[in-house]
């Protein structure tokens, strides 16, 4: 139930880190893969075809099937042949997994629009375009899955990283209205919260020993830890499986929890300014959630 033999899976952003683990483990699965990616830098500068090519022999060498697709995700023409390619090459498309993104942190108050916008291009509006991409297909073929990859940036909270986790919660509203959109059809939408040493969190500093003890945990937060849970959702297995977020850290999965009211307070003549002052906010306020960031609340080395 587990193999993906017959299937055929896009993962973009598939040329390095989290994602060139997941295109070896579809295609260990028995799925076809195509590689996608633009083998860009981590902040999104520059570009070289040979990152997805290198995993496609990588797969070739180890008996699967494989092609390579450079086109970015970041834009709807280019997203299109992303998708068209996979068709092309292998007469369907089965599972697709966002994965690709950068990153270009700077505190809000420096933020420029064209941090901002190169942000949510990758992660928000790849993910929408590559998606939308494979819609109308996946509709006709009654079947099809989707993995996205969200970020506890987004699901709990970082700093310098407004764009970043702006498009990684905009990525779960994406997720559970495709789940929602599309359950009718047999179409499947999770999303994956991954914890791994790769380059994107490669560039912590190691000055001082407390620094360097940390970053050795988390090189335990191996890319290839990320895998399995992917594979296992883009298989027959996980077919009632669908508007979920998990968390992969190293050995541990997490199933994320989702917004619903946690406290309510309630006045038959309404409220006012005062009286929320006085009554509302004081019954609440015991709920509120601390501002929390990723590690605060991932507060143990990674198991
Ligand atoms: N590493 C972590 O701990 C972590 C944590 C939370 C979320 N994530 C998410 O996991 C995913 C993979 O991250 P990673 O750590 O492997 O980073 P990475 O930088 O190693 O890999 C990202 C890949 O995406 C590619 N890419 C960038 N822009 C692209 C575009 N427009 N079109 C196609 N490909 C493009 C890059 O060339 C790169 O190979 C990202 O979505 C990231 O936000 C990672």
């Amino acid at each position: 139930m587990t193999s993906l033999e017959g299937k055929s899976v896009v993962v973009t952003g598939a040329g390095g880190g989290i994602g060139r683990d997941l295109a070896l483990a579809m295609a260990a699965a028995g799925a076809k893969v195509l590689v996608n990616d633009i083998g860009t830098s981590v902040k999104g500068e520059g570009s070289d075809s040979a990152a997805a090519q290198k995993v496609v022999h990588e797969i070739r060498e180890n008996g699967g099937t494989a092609v390579a697709s450079t086109d970015s995700v970041a834009d709807w023409e280019s997203a299109n042949r992303i998708i068209d390619a996979a068709l092309r090459a292998f007469g369907r498309v089965d599972a697709i997994v966002n994965n690709a993104g950068i990153l270009r942190d700077r505190f809000f108050f420096n933020m420029s629009v064209e941090e901002w916008r190169a942000v949510i291009d990758v992660h928000l509006n790849g993910s929408f375009y590559v998606s939308r991409a494979a819609a109308a297909h996946f509709k006709a073929q009654n079947s099809g899955c989707y993995v996205h990859m969200t970020s506890t940036s987004g699901l709990v909270g970082n700093l310098g990283q407004a764009n970043y986790s702006a498009a990684k919660l905009g990525i779960v509203g994406l997720s559970k209205s495709i789940a929602l959109d599309m359950g009718k059809y047999n179409v499947r939408s999770n999303c994956i919260s991954p914890f791994a040493w790769s380059r994107m969190i490669g560039s912590i500093p190691t000055e001082t020993d407390e620094q360097r003890a940390r970053v050795e945990k988390l090189k335990s937060m191996e890319t290839s830890k990320i895998a399995p849970l992917a594979v296992f959702l883009a298989s027959d297995a996980a077919r009632d499986v669908t508007g979920q977020i998990f968390a992969v850290r190293a050995n541990e999965i997490f199933l994320m929890s989702q917004s619903r009211p946690l406290r309510s307070v309630h006045r038959a003549e309404g409220w006012t300014p005062e009286s929320i002052s006085s009554h509302a906010i004081p019954a609440l306020k015991a709920h509120f959630y601390p501002l929390d960031r990723s590690q605060d609340v991932f507060s143990w080395d990674p198991l």
